[in-house]
């Protein structure tokens, strides 16, 4: 815990400028300095910094804040992790306070675990670089593998030698125990864990050295490939990517991971300037594994193999990321190549195009694969339908949801009702359980079981999608909840085409009639949304539910879900409407009557407090006031009124004078 004290202190302290500039080369203009946005990629400056108002904002991306922000942003910290950079940059002495002797003994454990390891990763390094064996045996096979040295040093790459206790005689001299080697899986039985293999250092997000691995050198030993460390308290398997630390910023800029399956396809493709690229080191994608890349991007690229055996039951684990509401594309390499060995061959501006060409979507993919190996046969077609029925429900947005139906019956000469039907089916029951789910976890509360629900004590879906409905929301102030009404109509429906004929979007209709009451909003999270919906807009990029939803803004994106889930009081059939698939028509275009009402409701609501602050303002005149200040009071007044009636005649509510 750092005191109060001291973070005020850290914040005051901090220049957004010098801040900044450790990453960003800024130059001025005027009374600001801009830079390349290093969150975005581009090519013409839009990144300000003002060192006035100590803030910087990118007018592209829409990222902005103070220096501690930048830091969070851009080097993935949190809050206090931030606030600790920033005050060893300007020697700021933080005492933490309220640590008990169990969390300080339990921290200085980790620490020395950590400092066990980096002991390794040197002393391995140590073994690739400096000794005669090492540089003959592992440094030659790097660089047969194509790895320049500073790749090698970067990636913590090394050699472990032949002798079975290298490591230990050298840890134990030094003074470590022996005991926390052998918790770090370093060492077995008393002898080392890895020998006679050249060494992957495995890095956590902040890039400490957290576990290794060690592959074999000879090619006919039927010893295991790669031998990896165990899970212990500093590593836990499923929720690292390899990779990921060096990955994680080119992750953001390109706004997509990419996904490999080995060490080395990283290594290779991160050498050759490919840098948004991590690896699930062989096993299938885990929760945790997917929740960290969304912690960077909703888009995610999986290459791979091209004659890998198992690429079907591989796609069946992509539901998990699919029900992520995260967008999968996949790559199919050429036959026999692994990433590694395809851009060694073909090289990285040839490799480049065939995975931005070959990127095929995930579900389209399925369907397209699945179809070639079922042919003609009409009880293997009826199964296809439901394997693909099944990937395309668990996608929360209904929008894409929409599409993949329609593209799909397209692809499988279907009937769009048919498929409509199926997956509404499946999206209906993946709904039942969550609501059935949620309603044994919340006791006190009335149970609605729908009929079919599962029995009790059936493994629950895991409840991403749905969030329970706060109470407080109920509680809303009248304008509130104007603004809640505009906020979600903005999520659900920004980016779809409001008038045809002028091709102009829901949100570009609802914010250029908003603009000016923006500043005007109660709720702050509303206004937020609505701001970046603005900048978005303003930035010709796109909205999506899919956007907010997957928000790195965890705040945001559960609000985002409640809102889009909200049971209140819009027109009839609208939640239907809403968790459920629609046809291909919209039903009436309800959504562009939806956002007008919406919009005249509230605009009518600022325009009735105008009018009172106002009247107030009259009100509180006295003679000591000029007559121009009452004049104009008065002009305004007329003005508020004659836009009240005309916003009520629209409405058709009658407003008494
Ligand atoms: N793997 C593992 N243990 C094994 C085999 C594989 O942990 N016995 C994991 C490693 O993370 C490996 C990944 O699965 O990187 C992919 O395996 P593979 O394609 O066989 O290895 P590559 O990384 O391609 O290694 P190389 O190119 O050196 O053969
Ligand atoms: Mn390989």
């Amino acid at each position: 815990m750092i005191p109060q004290k001291t973070v005020q202190e850290i914040l005051e302290t901090a220049k957004v400028q010098e801040v900044v500039e450790d990453y960003v080369s800024l130059r001025r203009r005027g009374v600001n300095l801009i830079g390349l946005c290093p969150f975005h990629n581009e090519k013409t400056p839009s990144f300000t910094v003002s060192p006035a108002k100590n803030l910087f904002k990118c007018f592209g991306c829409g990222k902005g804040g103070d220096p501690a922000r930048f830091l969070m942003e851009h080097e993935n910290l949190s809050f206090p992790e931030a606030l600790k950079q920033l005050a060893k940059k300007y020697r700021i002495e933080i005492e933490e306070v309220k640590m008990t002797p169990e969390m300080a003994a339990e921290q200085a454990e980790r620490e020395s675990l950590f400092i066990v390891n980096e002991f390794a990763r040197s002393f391995f390094q140590d073994q690739l670089l400096n000794t005669d064996v090492g540089k003959s045996v592992g440094l030659s096979y790097f660089k047969a593998r194509g790895f320049r040295e500073e790749t090698i040093k970067k990636f913590g790459l090394g050699f472990a030698p032949n002798d079975r206790d290298a490591f230990i005689k050298k840890a134990t001299q030094i003074g470590y125990k022996p005991e926390y080697l052998q918790r770090l899986g370093l060492a077995k039985n008393g002898r080392d864990f890895f020998w006679n293999r050249v060494m992957f250092s495995i890095h956590n997000l902040t890039g400490k050295p957290i576990a290794f691995a060690g592959r074999i050198l000879q090619k006919d030993v039927k010893a295991p490939k790669y031998i990896n460390s165990p899970e212990t308290e500093i590593y836990t398997k499923s929720k690292i990517l390899y990779g990921a630390y060096f990955a994680k910023r080119d992750i953001r800029k390109q706004d997509e991971c990419i996904l490999v399956e080995g060490y080395t396809d990283v290594i290779s493709l991160h050498q050759a300037g490919i840098e948004n690229v991590v690896a699930s080191s062989g096993t299938s994608l885990t929760e945790g594994q997917i929740l960290l890349i969304k912690r960077f991007t909703p888009n995610i690229k999986i290459l791979y193999d091209g004659d890998a055996a198992g690429i079907k039951a591989a796609l069946r684990g992509l539901d998990l990321v699919l029900e992520k509401d995260m967008n999968v594309k996949v790559v199919l390499l050429p036959d026999g190549e692994d990433p590694d060995s395809y851009l060694q061959k073909v090289g990285a501006t040839a490799f480049k195009d065939y995975i931005d060409k070959e990127a095929k979507d995930f579900i389209l993919f399925k369907t397209d694969l699945l179809l070639s190996d079922v042919g003609g046969d009409p009880v293997k077609r009826a199964g296809l339908v439901h394997d693909i029925v099944d990937s395309i429900a668990r996608v929360p947005d209904p929008f894409k949801r929409s599409f993949y139906v329609k593209e799909c019956a397209r692809i499988m000469e279907l009937e769009e009702q048919v498929l409509i039907s199926e997956t509404n089916k499946v999206v209906k029951k993946i709904l039942q359980k969550r609501e059935f789910d949620r309603n044994r976890k919340r006791p006190g509360q009335v149970h609605i079981v729908p009929e079919d629900s599962p029995p009790p004590g059936e493994q629950p879906l895991p409840d991403t999608n749905v969030r329970p409905i706060q109470p407080a929301q109920k509680e809303l102030s009248q304008d509130e909840f104007q603004e809640r009404d505009i906020a979600r109509l903005l999520i659900a429906f920004g980016g779809e085409i409001f008038d045809p004929e002028d091709e102009i979007t829901v949100a570009e209709y609802i914010l250029s009639n908003i603009e000016e009451v923006l500043e005007d909003f109660d709720n702050p999270q509303y206004q937020g949304i609505v701001k970046e919906c603005l900048e978005r807009v303003v930035a010709k990029q796109p909205l999506s539910p899919r956007y907010f939803i997957g928000h790195q803004n965890h705040e945001l994106s559960a609000l985002s879900i409640d809102l889009l889930h909200s049971p209140y009081e819009y027109s009839p059939g609208w939640e239907k409407r809403e968790l459920y698939l629609h046809s291909q028509k919209m039903p009436d275009d309800n959504f562009s009557k939806d956002s007008i009402s919406a919009l005249l409701r509230f605009k009518l609501k600022k325009i009735m407090r105008l009018c009172e602050k106002n009247q107030q303002q009259l009100k509180g005149l006295n003679a000591k006031d000029d007559v121009q200040k009452m004049m104009r009071l008065l002009k305004v007044q007329a003005k508020l009124n004659e836009m009240r009636n005309e916003l009520a005649k629209q409405l058709g509510t009658v407003v008494l004078k």
